[in-house]
């Protein structure tokens, strides 16, 4: 459900634009709950050519509420040579009509349709596949969104970024083109029933790419909040490389002395800072948590929040809480599809990293180099769980479920198991 250690200082400033509505999408979104369902630094993240720079952009309020005629003039001027302005026919051509066989997935903002641009359909574009997203345009939020990923992802260039090639602006409609990300995104194969498991090694190369992606966002002398970090946000392409995608929600941080940014709340539950979703005051220590609670669901195998659990397992940083703390119980809450094969200090060392992550106080948690740092060190464990006799932790009579819970039986690690039916997993 979408509501909606020796860090480097950034070499170059970057000027924040001063479009004032691109990056404040949230002025007029509905509230929580409200939407359908959104150690010294990593060398490379600091280094200045990868810095953030924006250009300054002079969008009125005017071309916001104008035509996209007028529209389409600004952001042409702006992106020149950055995005491609595409017109409506060009991406019907390139998705067959938006046909159902090319659908990728749907979201809170539209759908996502695969697409395919030949050579030649503009100037200096290159045949390739894309993403084609259209999105429901239903009142001014769809555009506030659509208008800031354009401002943000149009100027935005990193590894760990999804690549916006182009818009389209036409009438009423709102289209985005993206590179295409083959393994879609992370959600579909931490969740999905039918998904192949994916192996420890798979999981972290994954949090450190994201991981990347949100530093680079925070990294700047004036950072970027992201403020919808979360599975279905998280694209891989074929070599399960991380690049965050969606910035619909992305805000500038605090200016001057401002300690942050008041915002109306908008993200997605379970992934939400609580001091965000009380104050609305939004800052980078917002990111962090939603990034402590993937990390959780890459332990757990377990959605952010899952409904259709026991209601103490509802929320995934409160149940997985108590288990924190120790190696021991650590294998009571790890995904049971791992099988054993996951390093065991690795495991401890990532939930304790997600602990710190998702503390209650913002001023615990810690920053995105600190977090890049940790990850890098965990891929280097090799005390896989299986060949150091701590597998399998299920009690036979129980199914493929990692549920603990009061009254529920213990096995012989001390797990309390459920012995009963795992949870169904949908969205
Ligand atoms: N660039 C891309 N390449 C390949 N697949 C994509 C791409 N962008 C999105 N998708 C697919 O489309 C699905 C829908 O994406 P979308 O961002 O619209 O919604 P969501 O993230 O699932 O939900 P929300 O609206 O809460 O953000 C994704 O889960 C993914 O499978
Ligand atoms: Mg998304």
């Amino acid at each position: 459900m979408k509501i909606d250690t020796k860090t480097k200082k950034p070499q170059e400033q970057w000027k924040p634009f001063t479009a004032r509505y691109c990056c404040s999408a949230d002025d007029h979104h509905a509230n929580f709950g409200s939407m359908s369902s959104k150690k010294p630094s990593s060398k490379n993240l600091t280094a200045p050519a990868q810095m953030p720079s924006f250009r300054k952009l002079s969008f009125s309020d005017s071309s916001l509420r104008s035509t996209s005629g007028r529209l389409n003039e600004d952001l042409a001027q702006t992106f020149a040579g950055d995005l491609h302005d595409f017109q409506l026919s060009e991406l019907r051509g390139a998705t067959q009509n938006f046909a159902a066989h090319f659908l990728l997935g749907e979201g809170g903002f539209g759908r996502v349709h695969k697409g395919y641009l030949e050579e030649g359909l503009k100037p200096g574009l290159k045949s390739q596949p894309a993403a084609v997203k259209l999105l429901n345009i239903e009142g001014l939020q769809g555009h506030r969104e659509w208008l800031a990923e354009v401002i943000f992802l149009g100027q935005l260039r990193h590894p760990n970024l999804v690549k916006l090639i182009g818009y389209c602006c036409e009438d009423e409609e709102r289209l985005l083109v993206y590179e295409f990300m083959p393994r879609g995104s992370l959600e579909n194969h931490l969740f999905k029933r039918m998904s192949v498991c994916l192996p420890w090694a798979t999981r972290l190369k994954i949090a450190i790419g994201a991981a990347k992606g949100l530093a680079f966002l925070h990294g700047a002398e004036k950072p970027v909040i992201y403020r919808d970090f979360k599975a279905s946000n998280i694209l891989l392409d074929s070599d399960f490389n991380a690049k965050l995608s969606d910035f619909g929600l992305a805000k500038m941080g605090p200016e001057g002395s401002n300690t942050h940014v008041t915002t109306r709340v908008m993200g997605t539950y379970g992934y939400a800072a609580p001091e965000y979703v009380n104050t609305g005051h939004l800052t980078t220590k917002s990111d962090i948590y939603s990034f402590g609670v993937v990390l959780l669901e890459f332990l757990t195998g377990r959605r952010a929040m899952d409904r259709s659990r026991a209601e103490h397992e509802q929320s995934l940083v409160d149940w997985t809480r108590p288990y924190l703390m120790s190696s021991r119980k650590m294998r009571c809450i790890m995904d049971p599809r791992f099988a054993g094969q996951y390093s065991i200090r690795g495991a401890r060392e990532m939930g304790l990293l997600a602990q710190q992550c998702v503390s209650l106080n913002p001023k615990d948690r810690p920053k995105m180099p600190a977090i890049i740092e940790t990850l890098e060190n965990i891929q280097n464990l090799r005390d896989m769980a299986i060949t150091n006799g701590q597998w399998p932790v299920t009690p036979k009579n129980s199914r493929n479920d990692n549920s603990v819970g009061k009254g529920r039986r213990q096995n012989s690690l001390g797990c309390r198991s459920a012995a009963v039916a795992a949870s169904p997993r949908t969205k």
